[in-house]
């Protein structure tokens, strides 16, 4: 969406990461199975309901969570949730913390992103096409989503940290500490694996598009403890209930 264009959020689409589709809260009205001229999403794109407030779901490491980051298939997810109707993307993302304000349990609204991955069909304009599409991506999440998103938080009581860098990296391996601390020199809040190429691709696709993100761990060599798969899990297992909620608050 260009900075300043005011819109109305008519269908939310939610593309989850790990842990999100254990949440009970969501009802399940229909599937989609949709195909894409880049091939099939994840999973079949669930349409459901929490709180009485309808929306779609997309599990971005497909059903059984078997999608290493580097393997999914973001153009046909973004594609497909396009031509469902989405008219506004909303990414739960499970993230490691960088800047000491964003530790584990603590959420995140990030405002930038640094691409460290690679190897990803990460554009629409891949030269099969007529024209090549130059889009502005100063602000790589949508401001006026992101407002919205915060304020959603809020009603459900929710604190998360306002604004952030995402650092993007290739995985499914977590970062060496040596890693870690480039992306702290380059400016980097948080490090993941999912919001790239996503973010460019909903933008290309001019779908607003905003995250939520949950720090389950310091990334590496920033506590002296080792990262523990076992705690990150309790973490999103704690905290991931309410994220459903605040979805449904942003259309209340
Ligand atoms: N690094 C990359 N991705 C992650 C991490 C991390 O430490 N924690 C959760 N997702």
């Amino acid at each position: 969406m260009e900075p300043g264009k005011q819109s109305e959020i008519t269908k939310l689409a939610v593309v989850g990461g790990s842990g999100l589709f254990d949440f009970d809260g969501l009802q399940v009205i229909g599937q989609h199975r949709v195909e894409t001229p880049y091939g099939k999403p994840s999973a079949p794109v669930l349409e459901g309901e929490v709180e009485g407030v309808r929306m779609l779901f997309l599990s971005r490491h497909g059903e059984g969570r078997h999608l290493p980051p580097h393997a999914i298939n973001y153009r046909a997810n973004i594609a497909a949730l396009q031509q469902l109707g989405a008219s506004h993307i909303v990414t739960i993302n499970i993230v490691g913390g960088i800047t000491s304000t964003m530790g584990p349990g603590v959420w995140v609204i990030p405002d930038q992103i640094i691409d460290y991955s690679w190897g990803r069909e990460h554009s629409y304009s891949d030269g099969t096409g007529d024209v090549t599409r130059h889009v502005d991506f100063s602000d790589p999440y949508d401001r006026e989503l992101s407002e919205k998103l915060l304020q959603a938080a809020h009603a459900v009581g929710l604190e998360p940290v306002v604004g952030g860098t995402y650092g993007c990296t290739q995985g499914p391996r977590l970062e060496s500490s040596a890693e870690i601390q480039r992306l702290r020199q380059d400016g980097c809040d948080l490090v993941g694996m999912t919001a790239m190429p996503e973010a460019a691709l909903a933008r290309e696709l001019e779908l607003p598009y905003a995250g939520f993100c949950l720090v389950v761990n310091w990334a590496a060599g920033i506590s002296e403890r080792m990262i523990s798969i076992e705690e990150m899990q309790r973490v999103v297992s704690s905290n991931m209930p309410p994220a459903l909620v605040v979805m449904a608050k942003l259309l209340a």
